[in-house]
């Protein structure tokens, strides 16, 4: 039986870091088992806000880069930009038509933006584009294109996951037959919030990140900026809920984080101390994956030829999905 597809999108808005590295990169790779796995670089939606092109090509080649260095195959896998397949536009355009204007005042991504104008006390629509308002259309586009059964998504994402079901519905409705797949979201669970240098969930938006390949050097540096208590040396802490211990968890082994737990609770452990293991388990972990990243990162060629491939057979199905949805509206086909 052919293996059913995920899909998933990466916004080039910005520098890869760790929570979107264990809340992202890392359980979508795990779906190339199981699943026809596919991935590509929602560049057009990344348009309503960076409108910088050096910019945009750099998060667009980073994100390459970090992908096939956190393990994609792309022999066994798809990966390509958005902006690569015109047929999700003139898909989009077609489910334009189907899609209730109210969809989208309701919708997360802009009602997120007017909710913060009004409380702002700014007009409704302050610096909103009809990118941001329509964003579940493109959206849509992406995913129905590729006949995709399963979109694994942070929670935020849900609701447009099923906005796009509703679209597809309502069209499959309106000719009578099956012209798209319904997809559904998938969100895991099992992964929580990944914390930041202060401690809140680390996002760009906080400025607390801290970026997946940073140099060595750097990266030890920012360890060391990890906020914690003002505990002493010799007082004894408490691992739980200590923002350290936290991304230490992600890295180390279950031994390892037995150890540091019990120096935690020893005292006599200062957070240089904790920190230093924190910055080996991580440079344990990561350092192979930077290596590859600065290869492919220095290796432009290859990363557009990995994408362009991805677009060729990409489009390969986007044009089979379209050619069904122009056959059902009568277009020529
Ligand atoms: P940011 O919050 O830095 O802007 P994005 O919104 O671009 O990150 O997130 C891209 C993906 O990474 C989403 O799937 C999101 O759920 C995941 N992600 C981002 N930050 C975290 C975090 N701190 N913990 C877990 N997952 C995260
Ligand atoms: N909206 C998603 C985000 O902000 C990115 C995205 C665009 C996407 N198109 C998609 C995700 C299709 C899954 C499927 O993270």
């Amino acid at each position: 039986m052919q293996k059913k597809v995920s899909l998933t999108g990466i916004k080039p808005t910005g520098t890869p870091h760790f929570g979107n590295y264990f809340g992202a990169i890392k359980p979508a790779l795990e779906l190339a088992d199981r699943y026809q796995a596919r991935y590509f670089i929602a560049d057009y939606h990344a348009l309503n806000t960076v409108k910088n092109a050096q910019e945009m090509s750099d998060h667009t080649y980073e994100i390459a880069a970090t992908w096939l260095a956190c393990g994609l195959d792309p022999e066994k896998c798809l990966i390509y930009r958005q902006s690569d397949v015109p047929e999700t536009f003139e898909l989009s355009t077609f489910l334009m038509a189907f899609t209730a204007k109210g969809f989208m005042n309701r919708a997360h991504a802009y009602k997120a933006k007017s909710t913060d104008n009004l409380a702002a006390e700014k007009d409704v629509d302050a610096g909103v584009n009809m990118g941001l308002y329509t964003y579940p259309v493109l959206m849509a586009a992406d995913i129905l294109l590729y006949d995709t059964d399963i979109v694994p998504v942070g929670r935020d994402q849900k609701q447009h996951v099923e906005i796009t079901a509703d679209i597809a519905q309502c069209i499959n409705h309106a000719y009578d037959q099956e012209v798209l797949r319904i997809p559904e979201p998938i969100i895991s669970e099992s992964v929580g919030l990944i914390p930041g240098m202060d401690g809140r969930k680390m996002s760009k938006s906080y400025n607390n990140t801290i970026p997946l390949f940073l140099p060595p050097k750097k990266l030890r540096k920012l360890i060391m900026k990890i906020v914690t208590n003002s505990q002493e040396v010799e007082e004894v802490k408490e691992p739980e809920g200590c923002n350290v211990f936290g991304l230490y968890k992600l890295f180390a082994t279950e031994a390892q984080q037995d150890i540091l737990a019990a120096k935690y609770r020893a005292g006599g452990m200062g957070w240089g101390h904790a920190k230093q293991d924190l910055y080996e388990a991580i440079e344990a972990v990561i350092s192979p994956m930077r290596d590859r990243y600065d290869a492919f990162i220095q290796d432009k060629d290859y990363l557009d030829k990995v994408l362009l491939d991805g677009a060729d057979r990409a489009r390969e199905i986007a044009r089979n999905t379209m050619g069904r949805a122009r056959k059902a509206a009568g277009f020529r086909h």
